[in-house]
């Protein structure tokens, strides 16, 4: 039945949402639900449905449109949209498809995210198909061919009985053509009420797979689009109908969805869609969670695995893109807490997975303590496996995350950002880091949806869905024992790259700056760790098109490294990104390593157009390593023997070798509690207006664009080169598509 709201909503809209229940309206008549979208005037989502992927969905021309967004991994290709509290577990769906792109399908008992049988026509295989989905699997169930389908077609899937349930999917199309596959399946995740839905599949230019024609550049995605020459191209009239076979691939669109049961019923329970430990805090740290529908969350800790005698923390509930965020304390030092997120709403409850992190020694305690630092991965290798079996106890990731901006030109919008951060967070190749480990996230360029970010170039998709779903402040710091942790942004307050390069041109803003300067000169920790996402060193002026510490902003690193010298206790090491070759600096006092690439596939940027960048590099003065091959990140292990502490910093490299090590030693400080408040519990909290440049920045104009992709470098023809070729292959999919079709 609907209630007042949803009627009120759904006329509003236009939507024609019928509901009737046997009681009230029609004696013995089963529930049904009908959304019709004719006569609905053009808007962005769909009255009634929700979707949690990489989608866009709007109401154009009388049509609800379903456009997926990316099928570069771990993004899920199938977005499913699905419609709120009508879970029922046997009846069925039906769609009418007007565009199917290169698949069309009806869904039943989704039970949780990520978790329903569907019946998909596949237009490029000419079949109709019945899967079942459970997690990251898709499993076949039946198969039918569905040749020479005309548009629009009306799809239905039927699903009956438990352990095993029957399902019937049927395809009718507009030449009055049928088709017609069944099934049998018992998955015990299925076998109850779900919602019923409708999906479709991205299918870009840049899936997550090894090019066949380019094979030594691996992840094919990141040439075309996340670069200021791809993007010129895309915007070209040529690039644009590439974008038109995407979007033509990738969108299905369908007049009326039609459910209908003979059960009652049912309200959607909310699903956990991402659960992450954050940023750490004092003897405790900042959890996040993602769901699939509003919902109140409460945080479960204990002190073990089996949750025996929980405590509960309010978590309150879900706010923009259906994140929360709590704070946990009573956390011991080298001791894990367990923790997992309790969501509800109308009185349906969904339990998350367990986290768990160890706490962290207090603040200049010498207890040990493990950090991973890194930058810049477009796929997810063994680097990750050797990562995890370190066990960090926290891995800061300070940015170029996957390269959003990279996943496609669909999938760059709003909603698209806020299901590439869901699902970057589900990643199953990352999960023993992150089920785990504090997760510190840092924002470099891409990540900020756009190849070298600054201050007066930001897409507003890369401001909000992050700040929700990754991490609520810009910049970060925390304690760790004898050391103290600062994690920079460099790109939300940048002073555009063209001006005089003075200390009034800021890659941290004035506010920042100030915050960085304050909190390290009253930090006593014998060690003073800080990420940086952009590069620091004298040895080389890097990434010369929009500027970083090592070059175009000389003037605020200088004022940056004179205090160091001077007012700050103790050794202060920083770890950069960015440039994707990993290096050590160490000359006359100032320490960078810059663990960077953390999985790049290599022929690069870098090699590609300077193949002997780190060998070059490794003769300047003050280099102590260079790699431009290999993937590496920095482990850090920190802690203290007697008054001594020490802090050793090692380079693992792809392959888990330890290719480089350097070992620091400090007095532990006679006034550990010495010098001015510091900020907060530890973190740096986002000031009030952050997403405005502070006052103070200087600067004005845009980046210049041309030159380099990525970091500098000059493969256009070679990024130009695998768009056409990329585009190529999909076109010659396509006409074998229409080919097989006809
Ligand atoms: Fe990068």
């Amino acid at each position: 039945m609907l209630n007042r709201r949803e009627l009120f909503a759904s006329a509003a809209a236009g939507v024609v949402l019928s509901g009737w229940r046997g009681a009230a309206a029609v004696a013995d008549a089963p529930p049904a639900w009908r959304a019709a979208f004719a006569a609905a005037p053009d808007g962005p989502g769909w009255p009634g449905f929700a979707c949690v992927d990489v989608a866009n969905l709007r109401i154009q021309g009388g049509q609800a449109v379903l456009e997926a967004g990316s099928d570069v991994f771990p993004n899920d290709p199938r977005p499913v949209a699905f419609a709120v509290d009508r879970r029922f577990r046997d009846g069925s769906v039906t769609a009418r498809a007007t565009r199917t792109g290169s698949e069309a399908g009806v869904v039943v008992r989704r039970t949780s995210h990520r978790h329903y049988y569907a019946a998909i026509y596949r237009q490029e295989e000419a079949a109709l198909v019945v899967v079942r989905r459970s997690g990251a699997a898709l499993k076949e169930l039946a198969r039918t061919p569905a040749v020479a389908v005309r548009l629009p077609v009306t799809l239905t899937l039927e699903s009956s009985g438990s352990a095993p349930t029957r399902l019937r999917a049927t395809l009718a199309d507009a030449g009055g053509a049928g088709f017609a596959a069944a099934a049998t399946d018992g998955h015990p995740s299925l076998q109850a009420a779900g919602d019923p839905g409708v999906l479709t599949r991205a299918t870009t230019l840049f899936p997550s797979e090894r090019n066949e024609v380019l094979p030594p550049l691996g992840n094919v995605h990141l040439l075309p689009y996340g670069v200021q020459e791809g993007n010129a191209f895309i915007e070209s009239p040529a690039g644009q109908s590439v974008v038109d076979v995407i979007r033509d691939r990738s969108t299905a669109s369908f007049s009326d969805i039609h459910v209908q049961t003979d059960d009652s019923f049912a309200p959607t329970p909310p699903s956990v869609v991402a659960a992450t430990t954050g940023v750490p805090g004092e003897r405790g740290t900042t959890v996040h969670v993602a769901t699939d529908l509003p919902a109140r969350v409460a945080i479960e800790v204990a002190d073990g695995p089996g949750f025996r005698n929980p405590r509960r923390v309010d978590a309150g509930q879900t706010g923009d893109f259906e994140a929360a965020v709590a704070e946990l304390a009573g956390a011991t030092a080298g001791r894990p807490l367990y923790w997992r997120a309790v969501v509800s709403r109308r009185g349906k409850r969904g339990t998350g997975p367990a986290r768990s992190f160890r706490g962290l020694p207090e603040a200049n305690a010498s207890g040990p303590v493990k950090l991973a630092v890194a930058a810049c991965a477009s796929q997810f290798g063994p680097v990750f496996d050797h990562l995890a079996r370190r066990n960090p106890d926290v891995f800061v990731w300070q940015g170029d995350l996957n390269y959003p901006d990279t996943h496609g030109p669909l999938a760059q919008s709003m909603a698209g950002y806020a299901g590439i951060w869901r699902d970057f967070l589900a990643n199953p190749r990352i999960a023993p880091v992150l089920e785990r480990t504090c997760f510190v996230a840092g924002r470099d360029d891409h990540d900020y949806g756009v190849q070298d970010a600054h201050s007066r170039n930001q897409k507003p998709f890369g401001l909000r869905p992050w700040d929700a779903l990754m991490a609520r402040a810009p910049y970060h710091r925390f304690s760790a024992g004898v050391v103290d942790v600062w994690v920079l942004d460099q790109r939300l307050f940048k002073t555009p790259p063209d001006a005089p390069d003075t200390e009034a041109k800021t890659l941290l803003g004035a506010r920042q700056r100030a915050w960085l300067l304050r909190t390290l000169e009253a930090s006593r920790a014998p060690f003073k760790v800080i990420c940086s996402p952009c590069t620091l060193s004298a040895a080389k002026p890097e990434n010369p098109r929009d500027g970083n510490w090592s070059g175009g902003y000389t003037a605020e690193r200088e004022l940056l490294l004179r205090h160091v010298a001077t007012k700050v206790t103790g050794r202060t090491v920083f770890v950069t990104g960015d440039t994707h070759y990993t290096m050590v600096y160490d000359r006359d006092g100032v320490f960078e390593a810059r663990p960077c690439p953390l999985d790049i596939p290599v022929p690069n940027d870098i090699t590609l157009s300077d193949p002997r960048a780190a060998a070059t590099l490794a003769g300047r003065p003050g280099v102590a390593y260079a790699d431009d091959t290999r993937g590496h990140f920095a482990l850090i292990e920190a802690g203290a023997e007697g008054r001594r502490a020490h802090l050793e910093l090692t380079l693992v490299r792809q392959d888990g070798v330890a290719a480089y090590t350097k070992r620091f030693e400090e007095p532990l400080p006679a006034d550990p509690a010495g010098g001015e408040p510091q900020d907060g519990p530890g973190t740096g909290r986002a000031p009030a207006g952050r997403r405005t440049p502070a006052s103070g920045d200087a600067g004005a104009g845009r980046g210049r664009g041309g030159g380099l992709p990525f970091t500098g470098g000059r493969p256009v023809a070679l990024a130009l080169a695998g768009t056409a070729v990329a585009a190529a292959g999909l076109l010659a999919r396509v006409a074998a598509a229409r080919y097989r079709r006809g």
